[in-house]
C-alpha cells in the first residue's frame, strides 16, 4: 500500500478560483494515477491530498511490494516535469509511505473500501517522511528485491503502534546503498565489529577504521555490519551518516552531512522547512531550540559558506553534542563516516577537536583507501582493519550468486582477473552477462579484458558516440560537476548540451555516476582514471583549461580545484596569478603539490620561477616544515650565485630573516635582514614588477617589510636603541604602514600601549584597508593591557566577523572576547561558548611558534576566568613548547602563570617552584611583560620572604609604570579584578614602597 501526500496544494491552489483549482488538481493528480497504473497498482481513494493506492488488488503478484516502491520512486522523479496548464513549474511536493501487510476490502454503500491497519500504518509512514521523502516499512524492504537501494535504517515510533517501526529512505537518485542478500565472506570481521558494539563502552571510545583498494568492499561492510547489528540489538541502533568528498566548498561538509542526513534535510528545501524538521523531528530526538535549528538551516542553504562563516563552528558543535547526547540516551551511536580519506582540512580540524573533547563517545568507523597518519591524529586509537581480497571459494559463491554460467574455464578466467575484488567480480560477471544476452561466447569468441580499465572502457565502447564522448570529458572534472557543468562543457566542445540531463540520467542506471544534491561524481575512481587516461594530452589541457573558465566565472570558485585545472592546462602564468592573489596564499598546504607542478613546468613562464619557490617556501614554513622550507631556500640562494642575481638572494634571505624571528633567533634573524636589505638594494625597481607572488611589489616596499621584521627582532630582545635607529631608517622607505605597525610594537615591548593605541587611532588606515589588516590585530591585546573594556568587544566582534586567517589573531579574538564578557558579567553562559571557539582555534595551529603563543594567551585567560586546571594544561604544554625553542617571552609568562595558578590553590610549593625559575630570568631580558613581572616580584617576595633584596621597591615602581599605562580611572579598576593584581595593589599600600614584607606568611588564601 502506497500512501502519497501533495503537501503544498493549498498553497498552488491559493489564488484560484474553485473551477480553476479543480481542473489543476485533477490534472496533477490524473498524471499520478497514470503512474500507478503503469505500475499495475490501483488508486483506492483520496484523503485530503493524499492519494492511496493499493498494489495486489484485485490480481496479486510476486512482486507487488517492489511495484509500490517503484511507484512511489517514479512519483518523486516525475514530480519536477509535471507542469500547470501554460507550462509553468508548480513546485510540487511530496511525501510518501510505503507498507505491506494485509488488506481488508469490504463494500461500504456500493463501494469497495480499503481499511485496517495496513493503511493506517502506511499513513502513519508517510506522515514520518521528510519532503520529498519515499519511506518504507521493514515488512516493504523483506519482500522487495536485493537490488533495491535503501539508506540506512531508522526507528520510528508512531501513533496506534506499540513498537517502534523500522523504516527505510529509498533513494531516488543513488545514495547510500544496502544490497542485502548478495554478501559473501567477511564473518571474522564482521563478528568483530559487532562484538565491540555491544561490549560495554571502555575507556575513552571505540572505533574502526577499514582500509583497502576501491571496490574491496568498505563501504558494504559497514552497511552489512549495521544490519547485522541492528537485527541483534534490542534497543534501535542510532547512526550518524556522512560520506566525505574532496574539495567541496561548504565548510565542515562532514558534519553539515551528519545532521542533514539524520534529519532527512536535503537541498529542496529552503530555510523555514529545514528548521521546520529540525525543530519536530518525528523521531524523539529534538533539537528544540529554534534560533540554532534556523541558524543551521541558513548555514546549510549556503553551499559556498560564506554566510556565518564565523559561527559555523559553534552551531555545528552545539548541534552535534546535543544530537549526540539525546540519541545515546538509550542506545549506543554509530559514526560512519565513508571515504574519510576525502575529508576537508575543516571538518578534521572539528573532529580532532571534537573527540579531544568527549568522554563517552560514539562507536567510530571510518573507510579510507589507504591508511594515513592525519587520520591517527584525528581519532586517535581507532582499530585499523585492512579488507582482504575475497578467497576463491567466497568469490565463487559470489558468482553464483550473480547467476554466472557454470563454465569452469570461464570461472576461473574470471576469478583470476578479479584478484578478490568484489567490484571488479561484478564487473565482470555484468559483462559476461551481457555478452551472453547478445548470444556471443565470451571465453571463445572475444575473451574478457584484460584490465578493469579496459572492461569499463570496452563498455563504455558500446554506448553511442556522443554518449561516449560525453562521460569522457566529463572525467576531467575533480571530483564533481553539475548539470550546468557538463552543458557548459558540451558546448565549448562543439558538443550537444542537449543530451546533457537525459545522458546523465543514463550513466547513473549504467552505475557509472551517482547524484548526490544536485552533484555529479563519479560512481567509482577506477572509472574515473580510466576514463581520464583514455584522453590525449592535447585534448585534456584544452579541456582543463575549459573547467578553469567555467570556474572563473563563478563568484567563489574553489581555489585548490582552481588551481588544479589551471595547472593540468599547463596555464602556468594563470596559475601563478591565481595562487598568488588567493587569500590563504600563505597558509594553504594543499597549493603545495601544485606548486611542485609548476616548477617542473617552468619552462612555461620562467620569469615566475622565484614566486613559485617563494610561495612553496612561505607555506612549508608557516606550516611547520622547516626542513622542506629550508632547502628550498637553498635553492634560492644556489640560483643567486649561479646566475648573479641579487634577487633570488634577496627574497631568499628576507625568508631566513623572517624565520629566524619567528624561532626566537634574533641574532641570526638581524645578520639575514641586514644581508637581505644590501641585495634589495642591488636590485632594479622594474624586476619587482615581472612578480604577482612575492611579498612586496616593489623594492621600497621589500625593505621596508624587512625592516619592520628587524624591528621587531630588536624590540623582542630589548635592544630599544637599535630599534629606534632602524625605525628612523624604516621613515625613509616610505612605507607608512610598516612604518607605524613597527613603532607599534615597539611602543608594545616597551609597555606603554597607550601611546600605542594612539598611533593606532592617529593612521590613515581604516576599515578594511590592507594597512588596517596589519595593525587590527595588535588592538586587542592593548586594550586588554590598558583597560579599555568597552573597546576590547568591539574589536574582537570585529575580528571576529572578519574571519581572521592567522591562527594567533583568531584565538586572541574570542579569548579576549571571553574575557571582555567576565567583565561584564562573571556568569555568563556565552563566556564558555567562546572559550570553546578558542580552544577549537587554537587547536588548529600550524606551527609550533602559534601554539606556544596560542598557549601563553589561553592559559591567561583561563586563569583570569579562574578555570585552573584548564589553565595548568594549558600552561604546562606550552611550557614544554617553550622550554625546548627557547621562547623566552612566553616562557617567563608562562613560569609566572603556573606560579599563580599554583598560588591560587595554595600550594605554596609547586608556586616556589616555578617562580623561581621565572625570577632568575626577570633581570637578564628588559622586555618581558611588565604585568608578568609584577606578578613575579610579588610571589618572589611574598614566598621567599624578602631573600630578594630590593623587590618590593622595583615592584612598587613597576607598579607605578603600568599604572601610567592604564586608562585613568577605570583601568587600574579593570587590571586590579584580574589575576592577583588586587592583592599585589593592596600589599603595596599595605608596605609602602621600600618596606619589606614582614611576615612572609605565605599567601592569602
Ligand atoms: N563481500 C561482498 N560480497 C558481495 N559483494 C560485495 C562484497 N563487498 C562488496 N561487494 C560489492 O562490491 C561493490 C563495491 O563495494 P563497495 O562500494 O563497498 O567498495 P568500497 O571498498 O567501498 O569502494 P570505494 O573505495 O570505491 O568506496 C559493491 O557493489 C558491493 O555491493
Ligand atoms: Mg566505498
Amino acid at each position: 500500500m502506497l500512501f502519497a501526500d501533495l503537501e503544498n496544494s493549498t498553497e498552488l491552489t491559493r489564488d484560484m478560483d474553485p473551477e480553476e483549482a479543480d481542473e489543476l488538481l485533477s490534472a496533477v493528480f490524473g498524471r499520478f494515477e497514470d503512474i500507478v497504473r503503469a505500475h499495475e497498482g490501483s488508486v483506492e481513494k483520496y484523503i485530503g491530498d493524499a492519494m492511496v493506492a493499493v498494489f495486489g488488488v484485485p490480481t496479486i503478484h510476486e512482486d507487488d511490494a517492489e511495484r509500490a516502491v517503484y511507484c512511489g520512486i517514479e512519483l518523486l522523479r516525475e514530480l519536477p516535469s509535471i507542469s500547470g496548464p501554460s507550462g509553468e513549474d508548480l513546485g510540487l511536493k511530496m511525501r510518501i509511505g510505503v507498507h505491506s501487510g494485509l488488506i481488508t476490502t469490504g463494500t461500504r454503500g456500493e463501494f469497495d473500501v480499503v481499511t485496517g491497519s495496513t493503511m493506517n500504518v502506511a499513513s502513519r509512514i508517510q506522515e514520518a517522511a521528510a519532503s520529498g521523502e519515499l519511506l518504507i516499512s521493514e515488512d516493504s524492504a523483506q519482500l522487495c528485491s536485493r537490488d533495491m537501494e535503501l539508506g540506512p535504517a531508522r526507528r520510528v515510533r508512531v501513533k496506534g503502534v506499540k513498537e517502534p517501526l523500522t523504516l527505510y529512505p529509498v533513494s531516488h537518485g543513488k545514495q547510500a546503498i544496502v544490497r542485502r542478500e548478495e554478501f559473501v565472506g567477511r564473518e571474522h570481521l564482521l563478528g568483530e565489529i559487532q562484538r565491540q558494539y555491544f561490549l560495554p563502552p571502555a575507556g575513552n571510545f571505540q572505533g574502526f577504521l577499514l582500509t583497502g583498494e576501491p571496490g574491496i568492499g568498505k563501504t558494504e561492510l559497514v552497511h552489512q555490519c549495521i544490519k547485522a547489528i541492528e537485527e541483534q540489538s534490542t534497543s534501535p541502533v542510532e547512526l550518524l551518516f556522512s560520506r566525505a568528498r574532496k574539495f567541496r566548498r561548504q565548510p565542515y561538509i562532514v558534519i553539515v552531512d551528519f545532521i542533514a542526513n539524520y534529519f532527512r534535510v536535503h537541498p529542496g528545501m529552503d530555510e523555514a522547512e529545514i528548521t521546520k524538521q529540525l525543530c519536530n523531528s518525528p523521531d524523539k530526538v529534538n533539537i528544540g531550540d529554534r534560533p540554532a535549528a534556523s541558524r543551521f538551516a541558513r548555514f546549510y542553504r549556503d553551499r559556498s559558506g560564506i554566510t556565518l562563516r564565523d559561527q559555523a563552528f559553534e552551531i555545528l558543535n552545539g548541534l552535534l553534542n546535543e544530537l549526540l547526547q539525546s540519541m545515546g540516551r538509550d542506545s549506543r551511536v554509530i559514526m560512519f563516516i565513508d571515504n574519510s580519506d576525502s575529508m576537508d582540512r575543516k571538518s578534521m580540524d572539528f573532529l580532532k577537536f571534537f573527540f579531544k573533547q568527549r568522554t563517552n563517545s560514539p562507536m567510530v568507523i571510518l573507510c579510507e583507501r589507504e591508511p594515513r597518519a592525519e587520520t591517527d591524529e584525528i581519532i586517535p586509537g581507532l582499530q585499523h582493519r585492512e579488507i582482504p581480497p575475497l578467497t576463491q571459494e567466497e568469490g565463487a559463491k559470489l558468482l553464483d550468486i550473480l547467476g554466472t554460467p557454470d563454465n569452469p574455464q570461464l570461472r576461473e578466467l574470471l576469478l583470476n582477473q578479479s584478484k578478490g575484488n568484489p567490484l571488479y567480480l561484478r564487473s565482470y560477471a555484468g559483462h559476461v552477462e551481457r555478452l551472453g544476452k547478445e548470444g556471443r561466447n565470451t571465453v571463445t569468441d572475444e575473451g574478457i579484458p584484460d584490465s578493469i580499465q579496459n572492461l569499463f572502457l570496452s563498455r563504455i565502447e558500446g554506448y553511442n558516440p556522443d554518449i561516449r564522448d560525453l562521460i569522457i570529458k566529463l572525467s576531467v572534472f575533480s571530483h564533481f560537476f553539475s548539470t550546468i557543468d557538463a552543458e557548459t562543457v558540451q558546448r565549448l566542445t562543439s558538443g550537444d548540451p542537449a543530451i546533457v540531463p537525459g545522458a546523465l540520467e543514463f550513466y547513473i542506471s549504467e552505475d557509472l555516476l551517482e547524484e548526490d544534491r544536485g552533484i555529479y561524481y563519479f560512481r567509482h575512481d577506477l572509472i574515473k582514471r580510466a576514463l581520464y587516461n583514455s584522453i590525449l594530452n592535447y585534448n585534456k589541457r584544452i579541456l582543463h583549461r575549459i573547467v578553469a573558465d567555467i570556474m572563473r566565472e563563478q563568484d567563489h570558485p574553489h581555489p585548490v580545484r582552481l588551481l588544479h585545472h589551471l595547472v593540468h592546462s599547463r596555464e602556468i602564468r594563470m596559475a601563478v596569478e591565481h595562487a598568488a592573489d588567493s587569500r590563504t596564499r600563505a597558509y594553504n598546504m594543499e597549493f603545495v603539490p601544485y606548486l611542485e607542478i609548476m616548477e617542473k613546468e617552468i619552462g612555461k613562464a620562467p620569469e615566475f620561477r622565484l614566486d613559485i619557490l617563494f610561495m612553496r617556501a612561505r607555506i612549508l614554513f608557516n606550516n611547520g616544515f622547516v626542513t622542506q622550507a629550508d632547502s628550498i631556500v637553498k635553492e634560492m640562494l644556489g640560483i643567486s650565485i649561479d646566475e648573479k642575481t641579487w634577487l633570488y638572494g634577496a627574497v631568499a634571505l628576507h625568508i631566513l630573516t623572517a624565520y629566524n624571528i619567528r624561532s626566537h633567533r634574533f641574532e641570526k634573524g638581524i645578520f639575514c635582514g641586514s644581508r637581505s636589505l644590501q641585495y634589495y638594494r642591488r636590485c632594479d625597481d622594474r624586476e619587482f614588477h615581472l612578480h604577482r607572488g612575492l611579498v612586496a611589489n616593489s623594492r621600497h616596499h621589500a625593505q621596508a617589510a624587512v625592516l619592520s621584521l628587524m624591528i621587531q627582532s630588536e624590540s623582542k630582545r630589548g635592544n630599544w636603541e637599535n630599534a629606534e635607529a632602524l625605525l628612523g631608517e624604516l621613515a625613509q622607505a616610505e612605507h607608512r604602514i610598516y612604518q607605524i605597525q613597527s613603532e607599534v610594537q615597539l611602543s608594545m615591548y616597551r609597555g606603554r600601549y597607550l601611546y600605542a593605541l594612539e598611533l593606532i587611532e592617529a593612521s590613515p588606515f581604516h576599515s578594511g584597508s590592507v594597512g588596517d589588516d596589519m595593525l587590527k590585530p595588535t588592538v586587542p591585546v592593548l586594550s586588554f593591557l590598558s583597560g579599555k573594556w568597552d573597546q576590547l568587544g568591539a574589536i574582537c566582534d570585529e575580528m571576529i566577523a572578519s574571519a581572521q586567517r592567522d591562527s594567533v589573531n583568531r584565538v586572541a579574538a574570542y579569548s579576549y572576547k571571553a574575557v571582555y564578557l567576565w567583565h561584564l558579567n562573571p556568569e555568563n553562559p556565552e563566556i564558555d561558548t567562546v572559550m570553546e571557539q578558542s580552544s577549537f582555534r587554537s587547536s588548529q595551529s600550524p606551527n609550533i611558534f602559534d601554539r606556544i603563543s596560542n598557549a601563553c594567551l589561553r592559559a591567561e585567560v583561563l586563569l583570569i576566568l579562574g578555570r585552573l586546571s584548564e589553565a595548568e594544561e594549558e600552561a604546562r604544554s606550552g611550557l614544554l613548547l617553550a622550554q625546548r625553542h627557547s621562547t623566552y617571552h612566553e616562557l617567563f609568562t608562562l613560569l609566572v602563570l603556573l606560579g599563580e595558578i599554583h598560588a591560587a590553590r595554595d600550594d605554596r610549593e609547586g608556586a616556589a617552584f616555578f617562580i623561581s625559575d621565572a625570577m632568575g630570568m626577570c633581570g637578564s631580558f628588559p622586555s618581558l611583560r611588565r604585568r608578568d613581572r609584577i606578578s613575579c616580584l610579588y610571589f618572589s617576595t611574598l614566598l621567599h620572604a624578602g631573600e630578594e633584596q630590593g623587590c618590593s621597591q622595583d615592584l612598587g615602581e613597576l607598579c607605578r609604570l603600568e599604572e601610567e599605562q592604564l586608562v585613568p580611572d577605570s583601568g587600574l579598576k579593570n587590571l586590579k579584578r584580574t589575576r592577583f593584581f588586587q592583592e599585589i595593589y593592596e600589599s603595596l599600600e599595605e608596605y609602602p614602597m621600600g618596606n619589606e614584607n614582614p611576615d612572609g606568611q605565605g599567601i592569602k588564601s
